[in-house]
């Protein structure tokens, strides 16, 4: 059976253009990560997970998250905490921001997070989960949803439990990557528990966890019943993928993946600084440059050169074409200046770069 992942589903009144969602991910899920994502097929984006104390305090660099343009819609805004007051707060903003959904993080597994009451912990305390999912559906009138594990031990089921009881309380859509926080990202996604939360809830679920091909897409749409895949770390550096999964089997030349890079190198710059892009880039040359694209030393040499300049120039060096894409990808990108809607904020978050 061929599921059709250009068709239409809606979270409240929220129209999502296709069954291809791109996952939230810390440190990587910057504005230009989604922006492209949108660009190679991805129906909804997310942002990374924004803290509600940085919202609260006005921490620059934590409201610098909550940019938005217009290119990127549909585009959901992550927060995570405890103190519903906050993240009430912290919803009025991602609202004003000029997000579609405001996403809440019941999922993080990382201790920093879930020994402040937040992440994945919450699944532990249902009553209290479902209090800041009221909070927050009560604050704003975007829809909410949640992104959840199965549960904080191994082999948890708590997501079945815990999921029906946040749809009461207000949650419009659930994402569900079932392994437990324990786990981390060892082991395999447990997609028969997504199938087994889809048939408790009223509301579409999402599934989040290994789908690495078009392939894996279809099989778990096809078994879950899910209203959409998501993908994440097989999208890191590596957008063709999500062509892939769309259908376009096609593999990108030396030049094409070269752009690519360049221009997000580009875009990151703008949206972090130089100097923050420099450190935060790193990790993409391996990502872009990997799958037998180029040998690996170049990587190690990219990391090694003493500014972004140095980069691009290397970068050209090696895929000489890759100027005359770039040209070609600049002239059908929109406008930057157009695109930021963040003269709805309360307060300028220009300052930090
Ligand atoms: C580096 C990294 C950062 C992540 N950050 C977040 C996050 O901020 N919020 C969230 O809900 N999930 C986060 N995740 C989890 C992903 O959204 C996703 O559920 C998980 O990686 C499983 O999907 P995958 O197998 O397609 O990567 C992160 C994952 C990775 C690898």
């Amino acid at each position: 059976m061929n599921i059709d992942l250009r068709e239409h589903w809606w979270i409240g009144p929220v129209e999502i253009p296709g069954r291809l969602v791109l996952a939230p991910m810390a440190g990587v899920s910057v504005q230009a990560f989604r922006r492209q994502g949108r660009r190679f097929g991805a129906a909804l984006v997310c942002s990374e997970m924004v803290s509600v104390a940085g919202i609260q305090h006005r921490n620059e660099r934590t409201l610098g998250y909550l940019r938005v343009g217009g290119d990127e819609r549909p585009l959901a805004i992550q927060i995570f905490g405890s103190d519903p007051t906050a993240m009430a707060e912290a919803a009025r903003f991602v609202e004003a921001a000029g997000a579609d959904l405001v996403d809440m993080n019941f999922g993080c597994p990382v201790k920093k997070v879930t020994k402040t009451g937040a992440g994945a912990s919450l699944l532990d305390d249902p009553g209290h989960a479902c209090r800041l999912v009221a909070a927050v559906a009560g604050a704003v009138s975007l829809p909410v949803s949640v992104k959840m594990r199965r549960g904080v031990a191994d082999g948890a089921r708590t997501c079945l439990e815990v999921g029906p009881k946040l749809v009461e309380a207000g949650a419009a859509s659930l994402t569900l990557h079932p392994r437990s926080a324990k786990q981390m990202y060892t082991g395999s996604a447990d997609h028969s528990l997504t199938a087994e939360l889809v048939s408790l809830v009223d509301v579409p679920v999402i599934a989040s966890g290994d789908i690495t091909s078009r392939a894996r897409a279809q099989a778990v749409l096809a078994s879950t019943g899910a209203a959409a895949v998501m993908v994440g770390r097989a999208a890191q550096g590596n957008p063709w993928v999500l062509t892939e999964i769309m259908g376009d089997e096609r593999r990108p030349s030396r030049d094409e993946v070269v752009a690519e890079l360049v221009l997000f190198m580009r875009e990151s710059v703008r949206e972090l600084g130089e100097q923050r892009a420099f450190g935060f880039l790193k990790k993409f040359y391996g990502w872009y440059l990997g799958h037998g694209r180029f040998p690996r030393p170049f990587k190690q040499e990219l990391v090694m050169l003493p500014s972004l300049a140095d980069v691009e120039q290397r970068l050209f060096a090696a895929a000489p074409g890759a100027r005359l894409v770039l040209e070609r990808l600049l002239r059908d990108l929109p406008d930057p200046a157009d695109e930021v809607l963040l003269d709805s904020l309360p307060i300028s978050i220009y300052g930090g770069g």
